[in-house]
């Protein structure tokens, strides 16, 4: 539980993943009587009035949550939890105004850095030199942390000179989706799946992450990062480490990280020639996506009319160890693609021989699929007989659905994250070693990009990616699952 009274200052208060994310998730928290009483304040450049600032956050929760959740006396208690607080990041006066308004006790603080990551630095720096950092503080960092290897071990070094390493929560909000926690369940939690779980039966594994939006407001910041910083350095490859990992001795926060890292270690790294081989880089031209006609990413507002950041990418994934061996992972991401789905689809082996005449065996492999959104659920892929004479085969799928529960709402991957954090539970963040081994891996491939200046593959708005993904696969003689 949460230990009150806590206090959640939130730098990048009002900015859009504060506004779209955070709050909303801290809103059905203290819906849910999982949030006490506390003061969460909104840290900001902007100075407003209380009642602007109450009335920028209600319609944030208006816009992104559905209205049955919207109750005025839960609005306004939580609205007494929130407070709008003014701050220069940048000047050491912001911070000592900060620590009056805080005061000096030690409650259950935890700083929320939802802030572009060159300003790490300068807030750990303040935070510190105000006497901010008490030994109960904790402080939350949103990716993607630094924009290579280097940087990133910079952020550490500074961040850990302030910290200890169990007061620093890195956040991936794709590990708190509730059908990544149930890909641990039914991992370890089954014995049926455990032995299955290997180069013996597994032919490969798909994992994608696609999205029908474009770049919307922030061609400023994914100008500077493109699909491999935003989705693929952290999301995409945390949920190969779950998906990958061996079975944890327990589920601490350092049994869980020390599974994950080694898979990070153990990735076949992609250089030189193999880049073009094994990554496709591609970028979205105009077409149509959610039922409307969409411009090309160049003409999108505030990007470079010459811009070489990728919107999709798609990588053949190796991992060198005794389970996965021979096994590829299929990694892709995108914006304006066909639709928005996450799933992860590991195709079992075909069996070795049919027996029945008019099935051919190709088409009788199963098929395990986690979808995280927008749906949740798992199904199995299963071959049956067709009811009635003759002996036909046909596929069907055992579902798990966690809506069909129907007394649970299925949390939001934020509501379970910022509980973490405030009642210090850390299995699901990501530890220093994790975030530079993903970087390690990632490092060649984003400078052999930097190296060619060619502009990514363009593809269709509202098409599954350019041409070169689906040859990733078809020249392997597979295909992607298409999410439909
Ligand atoms: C964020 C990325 O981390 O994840 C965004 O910065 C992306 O570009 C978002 O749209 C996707 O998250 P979700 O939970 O909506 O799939």
């Amino acid at each position: 539980h949460i230990n009150a009274p806590y206090e959640l200052v939130l730098f990048g208060g009002l900015g859009d993943l504060a506004l779209r994310k955070l709050m909303p998730a801290l809103y059905l928290l203290y819906r849910d009587g999982r949030l006490p009483s506390g003061r969460i304040f909104a840290a900001t450049r902007q100075t407003l009035e209380r009642e602007d600032f109450l009335g920028r956050i209600e319609k944030a929760l208006k816009s992104h949550l559905p209205s049955e959740y919207l109750e005025l006396a839960t609005w306004e208690g939580f609205s007494q939890c929130l407070h709008c607080l003014t701050i220069d990041l940048n000047s050491a006066q912001g911070y000592l105004d900060l620590a009056t308004t805080l005061g000096s006790d030690d409650p259950n603080r935890v700083y929320y850095l939802a802030t572009g990551s060159d300003l790490y630095t300068p807030i750990c720096q303040g935070l510190h030199d105000s006497g901010l950092i008490k030994s109960n503080s904790k402080i939350v960092l949103e990716k993607p942390i630094g924009h290579d290897y280097e940087s990133a071990s910079a952020i550490n070094n500074i961040v850990s000179e302030y910290f200890d390493e169990c007061q620093i929560y890195r956040i991936d909000h794709y590990l708190g989706k509730e059908t990544v926690q149930n890909l641990m369940v039914l991992r370890f939690a089954n014995s049926l799946f455990e032995s299955q779980w290997n180069q013996h039966y597994i032919d490969h594994i798909q994992i994608t992450i696609s999205e029908s939006i474009g770049v919307e407001k922030r061609a400023e910041f994914y100008e500077q990062v493109g699909a491999m910083r935003d989705m693929f350095q952290n999301h995409l490859l945390q949920l190969l480490c779950i998906t990958a990992m061996e079975p944890p001795a327990r589920l601490d926060p350092d049994s869980v990280r020390d599974e994950k890292v080694k898979v990070l270690r153990a990735l076949k790294p992609i250089v030189g020639n193999h880049i073009s081989d094994n990554v496709v880089r591609g970028q979205y031209d105009a077409g149509v996506a959610e039922g409307k006609p969409v411009p090309r990413y160049r003409d999108e507002p505030g990007v470079h009319p010459k811009s070489m950041t990728e919107t999709f990418v798609a990588v053949k994934v190796e991992i060198d160890n005794w389970r996965w061996a021979g096994v590829p992972f299929y990694l892709r991401t995108g914006k304006r693609l066909a639709e928005r789905a996450c799933e992860i689809v590991v195709h079992f082996k075909e069996i070795p021989h049919s027996i029945f005449p008019l099935q051919h065996k190709s088409t009788m492999a199963n098929k395990l699929v986690f979808r995280l959104q927008p749906d949740e659920g798992v199904r199995l892929m299963l071959c049956e007989k067709r009811v009635g004479p003759g002996m036909n085969v046909r596929p069907m799928n055992l579902s798990l659905n966690p809506a069909n529960h129907k007394q649970t709402r299925v949390p939001e991957a934020y509501e379970r994250l910022l509980f973490d954090v405030l009642s210090g539970n850390a299995t699901l963040f990501l530890r220093d070693d994790e975030l530079l081994e993903a970087w390690r891996w990632v490092d060649p491939i984003l400078s052999y990009w930097e190296e060619i200046e060619q502009r990514p593959e363009p593809y269709t708005s509202g098409s599954w990616g350019p041409a070169a993904a689906t040859l990733l696969l078809a020249k392997e003689g597979r295909l992607w699952d298409e999410n439909s």
